[in-house]
Parts: structure tokens; sequence; C-alpha cells
């Protein structure tokens, strides 16, 4: 169990910059084994589920290896297909190996994906466009095997909602197919567009990633390798501005492309922070004398609507603003599990389903609460910054799983945060 300590009340000042994107990174890692050349990815953090890739690309043969601060693969003539349970639930990214061990190792093993709790979390889309492309699927007591008899081929496959994953996996499958391949209805996260520009530079001719329509005319033979710098990491960066906003200050977030997260900062603009955003840059400026303003109603959905990620974030910022918010969670049945950590320190909030009411107006006070899952922990440090007096969030690693040191960086801001 760690803890993280947070005396709240201060405000925060400086500058800081998002590392590389999760989100990028942890797909980007699973494709390197399309990859018949060395890959180099530039800074990539320290985070529980990098470490977690690292091991299942050993685990089934590959070679991947932390160098300062990039990690290195180098090609390997065999993979095996067999995932190992405790990787594989330790984390959702796990699902990330079904397409890149399918195409070099020919069949793969893939018990239960873990992550966060956030709701169900099927991958019926992913194995349903592999269906398309050939994959023969298996359901085991406790595992899905996928095989092919020859290569994988290309289609023209609808996804059924726009999923982030599976667009990010039927990529990397069509990337080393036979054939061209359309999907329809593809997710448009600028983390999808990262892992078309990582295959692009592999050699892969994609076309359309960013839109609905992607089309992708397959390498059988395989990818090259490169080097690629992750885009940096929005949800980093809209927990920085949340931090600002619920503690007050003057922070310029840099090297963070504001463009990714405009949403979350509109909604800042419309609580009452002052939002300066340029094209690296962005400046929050909050005066900590002066409530925000409630009356928010926020919808999260799929890109280019309010990131899932961002509302309990965006639900810490309001639970001291003057008067009532709601936000709905379009994308996942569970995601505001921190609403009990929320209560328990004074907020007035009600999670029924996917919808979190907000009462605002809370004088909130330092107590001990839990983090559910790893959006939901970092609200409720983002929380306690605006709280009177000492807050213990207690993390069963979540937090560690998408931050290198959320402590450290909001310290680095000025805030008293640090782990216990
Ligand atoms: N879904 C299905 N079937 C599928 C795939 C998805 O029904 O085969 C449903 C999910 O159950 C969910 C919705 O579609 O209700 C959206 O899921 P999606 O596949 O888009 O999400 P994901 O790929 O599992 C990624 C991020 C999440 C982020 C979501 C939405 C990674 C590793 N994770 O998840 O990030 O919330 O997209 O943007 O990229 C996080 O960083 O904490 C995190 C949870």
């Amino acid at each position: 169990m760690e803890i993280i300590e947070v005396r709240g009340g201060r405000t925060l000042a400086g500058s800081i910059a998002p590392p590389a994107a999760k989100n990028s990174v942890l797909p980007l890692l699973a494709a390197t084994l399309l990859c018949g050349a060395p890959c180099r990815l530039r800074g990539v953090p320290r985070l529980t589920d990098v470490d977690t890739s690292l091991a299942l690309l050993t685990a089934v043969g590959a070679k991947a290896a932390r160098c300062g601060r990039d990690v290195l693969t180098a090609p390997v003539p065999l993979l095996g297909g067999d995932i190992p349970p405790h990787l594989a639930g330790a984390m959702r990214s796990s699902v990330f190996y079904l397409a890149p061990l399918l195409v070099r190792a020919g069949q793969v093993r893939l018990p239960m994906p873990g992550g966060c709790r956030l709701g169900p979390r099927p991958v019926d889309i992913h194995l349903d466009g592999l269906a398309a492309m050939g994959a023969q699927i298996e359901f085991a007591a406790d595992a899905v095997v996928l095989r092919r008899a020859g290569r994988l081929h290309g289609t023209d496959f609808t996804l059924r909602l726009p999923s982030v994953g599976a667009t990010e996996t039927l990529l990397m499958a069509a990337s080393c197919a036979e054939g061209t391949t359309v999907l329809r209805g593809a997710a448009c996260e600028p983390e999808v567009e990262d892992l078309a520009g990582f295959l692009t530079a592999c050699g892969a001719r994609i076309t359309g990633a960013g839109t609905p329509v992607v089309v992708i005319r397959g390498r059988a033979g395989g990818l090259d390798g490169c080097a690629y710098t992750p885009l940096p990491d929005r949800i980093s960066a809209t927990t920085y501005a949340a931090a600002v906003a619920a503690a007050g200050g003057d922070v310029t977030i840099r090297r963070c492309r504001p463009s990714t997260f405009a949403t979350f900062l509109d909604f800042l603009r419309a609580a009452g922070c002052e939002v300066h955003a340029g094209p690296n840059a962005v400046r929050i400026c909050r005066d900590a004398r002066t409530p925000l303003k409630g009356g928010q109603e926020l919808f999260a959905a799929a890109w280019p609507g309010f990131a899932t990620d961002a509302a309990p974030l965006a639900a810490a910022v309001l639970l001291t603003a003057d008067g009532p918010s709601r936000i709905y969670d379009g994308l996942f049945q569970n995601r505001f599990a921190c609403a009990a950590g929320f209560a328990a320190l004074g907020a007035g909030v009600r999670a029924n389903g996917r919808e979190l009411a907000i009462d605002g107006g809370a004088a909130l006070c330092g107590t001990v609460v839990t983090a559910p899952d790893l959006r939901g922990g970092a609200a409720l440090v983002v929380a306690a910054l605006a709280a009177q007096g000492k807050t213990c969030v207690l993390d069963e690693g979540h937090i560690r799983r998408g931050y290198q040191s959320l402590p450290a960086e909001l310290a680095s801001l000025g805030a008293a945060c640090r782990p216990a």
C-alpha cells in the first residue's frame, strides 16, 4: 500500500512539462514486435504499466530494455504466443499484444486483461476485427486463444463503437496483413494518430488516422524500425491544470499540445480560470480567494468530446465551486468510484451509475481516503489540494500505473504533497 500525503491550502506556481503519454507508449511498445529492425522510443516514463509491458515483451522472447530515458528494442527471429496470466491481469494494455503476437507467433493466448475497474470492458471489437482478417478464435475457461492458418488479410470492417484499443489493435494487424484494410467508425483520439505515426515511420502505409475512416495498405513482409518520440501525456497535463484550478495559483504547462485537451481548458475557462493557450504551452491562473463557477454540465465522450479520463479531475475542481454541477460519462459505467473519497473530504456528491451530481460550495477538510482507480486516485489528490489540513490518499498502486511520481510533480509547483 502506498500513501500520498497532501496538506491543502497552498497555491501553486511555476512550470511543468508532462511526460510522454502512457496511452501512446503502451501500444507502441506492443507494436515494436512487428518491426524487423531496432526501435528507440524516446522519453518513456517510469510507470508500472511500462514495467509490466517490458516484462511481457521479455516473457514472449522479445528484446526490449530501458536505456536511460528511452526504451530500445531489437528484433528476434522467434516469439512465443503465451501471455503469462500475472502480466495479463496486471493491466488492460495486455490486450495490445493480441495482434502483434498473432502476426509474429501465429497464435496467441491472452488470459483475462486487468486494469481499472471502470465497468465492463469487453474485447469483442478487437476479436471481431481480427476474425474478419482471418483469425480463428477460441474461448478457453480463463483465456482467449487466437490462431491464424495463413497470413492475416485485409478487410472492410466497421467498429460497432469507436473503441480506442480496438482501433489500435486493428491498425497493428492491418499494417502487416496481405492487402488493404478499411476501418470505419474508428476512434480518432490523438493516441491513435500517434500509433499510426509510429507505424508509418516503420514503413506502414496508413491514411486517415485521426478520422473515422482509416485505410491501411498492408506490408505482409513486416515493418522496419524507427526512433520515435511519443506525444505528450494530455491526461497528465489535464491533471496539472486541474490541480492549479483546485488550489489556485499561476502555472504554465510546457511542451503539452493544448489542442489535445482543449475541452478541459474550455471547461476551466467556463469555471472562471484564466487560460492562455499557445500551440505548445498553456498558462492557467486562478485567484484562490474567488470561488469557481458551478452550474457546469459535462458529458464525457469519445474524441473530440470531453475525455472520460478527465471527468473525475473535473469533478475534483467543481467540489468547491459556487453552485451544483453534473458530469455524465458516456464511455464507462463506473467512472466515479472516487465519489466516496470526495464525500469523505466533505463534498456533497452523489454517484448514480454513469452520472455524478455535485452540490458545490463544499468546505473540504483533510481525512483518509482510498484511490479506487488511476484517474479517480489522481482526482482525490487534486481535491485534497483544496482541503483544509492533511489528507492521506491510500493507494494499492493505481496511481503509479499512470503517473511516474504525482506527489513530486505537484510538489515541484509548490504543493505540500509527498509519499508518506
Ligand atoms: N468496448 C467494448 N468492446 C471492445 C472495446 C471497448 O464494448 O472490444 C467499450 C468499453 O467497454 C468502453 C468503451 O468501449 O465502454 C470505450 O473503450 P475503449 O476501447 O475506447 O477504451 P480502452 O482502449 O480500453 C483507452 C485508454 C483509457 C481511456 C479510454 C477512452 C489505454 C491503455 N487506455 O482504453 O485510459 O479511458 O481509451 O479514451 O489507451 C487511463 O489511462 O486511465 C485509461 C483508462
